[in-house]
């Protein structure tokens, strides 16, 4: 019974495990397998980096680990959900509940404010107006933006619109961050001041998933997952220092 229990609770340390993930992508009779059957287990509260060459499949993991895709092969358990058991909707609702997306392109509505921006994914998860307004207020002041609601993107620097869409993933208080590049169109000091705002979160509790090419940016990640062509090539623990 002891030896089960300690299975169990090994079980419940780890937010997000995947298990021989393959993704093969066809078009017409050429079949590529960007993923070659990925294992890796990410503890609750870690912060994790994913680096490897430009091709190597990054993002096709982020977004299998994110439920945005599905695997040709394998697992992709999240929270101890086999994501690969739930319909579209309850993907969806996942989604939603539990992940905060953050990408390279920053990806805000044009013709809408910070604030409204940061609305947005409140509006589809039934939160009364007054409440989504006071809470975007809340997450932009997180993100150092105070005084920037009117603002709409074009009216922001490239820094300061990737922390719009930080405190947008921000808005249904998700235990993992899923970041692809968030620094890849940034220069270096608005880079770190988003890797700031990522170590904070983590402090907080958040799971921390991001790819990046700058090896500068990787000081706060407790594992580093190196990919290529596909595979896991190694795995580096690293020393955080707070
Ligand atoms: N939708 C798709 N259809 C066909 N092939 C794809 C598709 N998406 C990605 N690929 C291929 O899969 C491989 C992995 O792509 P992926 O975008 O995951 O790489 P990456 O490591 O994120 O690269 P980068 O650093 O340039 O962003 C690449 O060879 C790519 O051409
Ligand atoms: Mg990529």
């Amino acid at each position: 019974m002891q030896l089960i229990e300690n299975l169990k609770n090994e079980e419940k340390q780890w937010i997000i495990t995947t298990i021989d993930l393959w993704k093969i992508y066809k078009s017409g009779k050429i079949e590529y397998p960007a993923l070659r059957g990925i294992n890796m287990k990410i503890r609750k509260g870690e912060f994790i980096a994913i680096v490897g060459p430009s091709g190597s499949g990054k993002s096709t993991l982020l977004n299998l680990l994110g439920a945005l895709d599905r695997p040709t092969k394998g697992k992709v358990i999240i929270d101890g959900i086999d994501i690969s058991k739930l319909k579209s909707n309850e993907l969806a609702e996942l989604r939603n509940k539990k992940l905060g997306f953050i990408f390279q392109t920053f990806n805000l509505i044009p013709y809408m404010s910070a604030l409204d921006n940061i609305e947005v994914p409140m509006i589809a998860s039934g939160i009364p107006p007054k409440e989504r307004k006071e809470r975007a207020r809340k997450l932009l002041e997180l993100v150092g933006l105070k005084g920037f609601e009117k603002n709409r993107p074009s009216e922001l620097s490239g820094g300061q619109q990737q922390k719009v869409a930080i405190a947008r993933a921000l808005v249904n208080n998700p235990q993992i961050i899923l970041a692809d590049e968030p620094t890849g169109n940034l220069d270096s000091k608005s880079a770190n001041e988003i890797i700031e705002i990522l170590h904070d979160l983590n402090k907080k509790g958040v799971t921390i998933i991001f790819v990046t090419h700058n090896l500068n940016l990787i000081k706060y990640c407790h594992r580093v997952f190196w990919l290529k062509d596909g595979l896991i090539e190694k795995e580096v623990e690293q020393n955080v220092k707070d």
